[in-house]
């Protein structure tokens, strides 16, 4: 057993400047202020302006991440992005922000859990970070879902924003910090979540418009029904593993898709309002990015007490979906 717990020092977040309201969308296609907010919940999405590359939000996340965990970036050993949406895929979002950042010694890698990722590689760098093979993991979750949007799909566009969240991780006082984790794929229900890349097929084509086959499609209520499942199991798994019970737990941090995908989790959960973390309002869905934001959000509003219980909990294309409970120790 170590003598350490693998927790969160510092976080950061970059949100654009320019916003896009329901209003906006009222003037680009047919829907309503009313329907969005009935259906999702959200009032707005910040977007990235289209001639600036993705990575330019996680450098700027990365950067005050560090700062907040009192380290210099030489002192980062490991560089891990998730990302929906890399800017290329040589070189990775990792080496473009470790090239920016001027983490000098770091390694660097993307991964893409979809709108996990955030989860998965919390649970990654925990592992490094035990072993001993490094001492500060550095998070960048970096999402510019503008990018793959059919801005006519009138069905998808209105969810989905940008942003970047970033986390330091590093060795943290034993009892604190990351103690259970959940990670799973369903990869059987992947065809209800596409975004295709290097390779169209006929099917992909058929669901989209014509020129659009790399945009984000999915069939709505499908992910709709696996996302209150997914999530209610993934957090009371983590919880009752940590020989817990929901009581116990001061915050949960879900990934921010629909306001009532996460009262429908709640409910199951048996969950009040003021243990919710819910930012997706301000946001949209920034995939990956909405828990290290969320968390970010909590934390200046001095949400996170030292020693609380908090749970991360997320699902997203693959289908994928996990949980992290951690003890709050920064
Ligand atoms: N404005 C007005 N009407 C609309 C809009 C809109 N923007 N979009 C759809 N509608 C209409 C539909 O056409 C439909 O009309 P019809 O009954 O005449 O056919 C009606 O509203 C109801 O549509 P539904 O799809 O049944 O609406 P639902 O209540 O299921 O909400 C939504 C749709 C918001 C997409 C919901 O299903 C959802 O949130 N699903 C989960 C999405 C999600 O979490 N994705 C994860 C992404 S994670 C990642 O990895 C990127």
């Amino acid at each position: 057993m170590h003598d350490f717990g693998v927790g969160i020092l510092g976080t950061g977040i970059y949100l654009p400047e320019k916003t896009l309201t329901n209003a906006d969308l009222e003037k680009m296609m047919d829907t309503s202020d009313d329907w969005i907010t009935r259906r999702t919940g959200m009032k707005k999405r910040h977007l990235l302006d289209d001639d600036k590359p993705a990575c330019t939000m996680g450098v700027e996340a990365a950067k005050q991440a560090i700062r907040d965990a009192n380290i210099t970036p030489d002192d980062i050993d490991l560089i891990i992005v998730t990302t929906e949406t890399p800017d290329y895929l040589s070189p990775s979002m990792s080496c473009l922000i470790q090239k920016h950042i001027h983490a000098n010694k770091a390694a660097a890698f993307d991964i893409n859990a979809a709108c996990t990722g955030f989860v998965y590689a919390m649970t990654i760098a925990q592992q490094f970070i035990e072993t001993g093979y490094y001492r500060f993991v550095l998070i960048v979750s970096n999402e510019g879902l503008s990018r793959i949007i059919d801005w006519k799909d009138r069905n998808t566009s209105i969810l989905f924003g940008d942003a970047a969240g970033a986390v330091v991780v590093g060795r943290v006082k034993k009892g604190y910090g990351i103690r259970k984790s959940y990670l799973a794929s369903f990869g059987d229900l992947g065809h209800n979540l596409t975004i295709p890349c290097c390779y169209v097929s006929e099917e992909d084509r058929q669901k989209r418009r014509k020129e659009m086959e790399r945009t984000l499609w999915q069939d709505g209520s499908e992910v709709f029904t696996f996302a209150i499942r997914a999530m209610t199991d993934a957090t009371r798994r983590v919880v009752e593993a940590e020989g817990k019970t929901m009581e116990d737990v001061a915050l949960v941090v879900p990934h921010q898709a629909n306001l009532r995908i996460i009262n429908g989790a709640a409910k199951r959960l048996h969950l009040s309002d003021d243990k919710i973390a819910v930012i997706l309002q301000d946001t949209g869905n920034i995939s990956s990015a909405s828990i290290p934001v969320a968390l970010n959000f909590s934390d200046k509003k001095g949400l996170l007490k030292k020693g609380d219980i908090i749970v991360m909990v997320a699902f997203g294309g693959g289908l994928t979906c996990g949980a992290a409970l951690l003890v709050w120790g920064k």
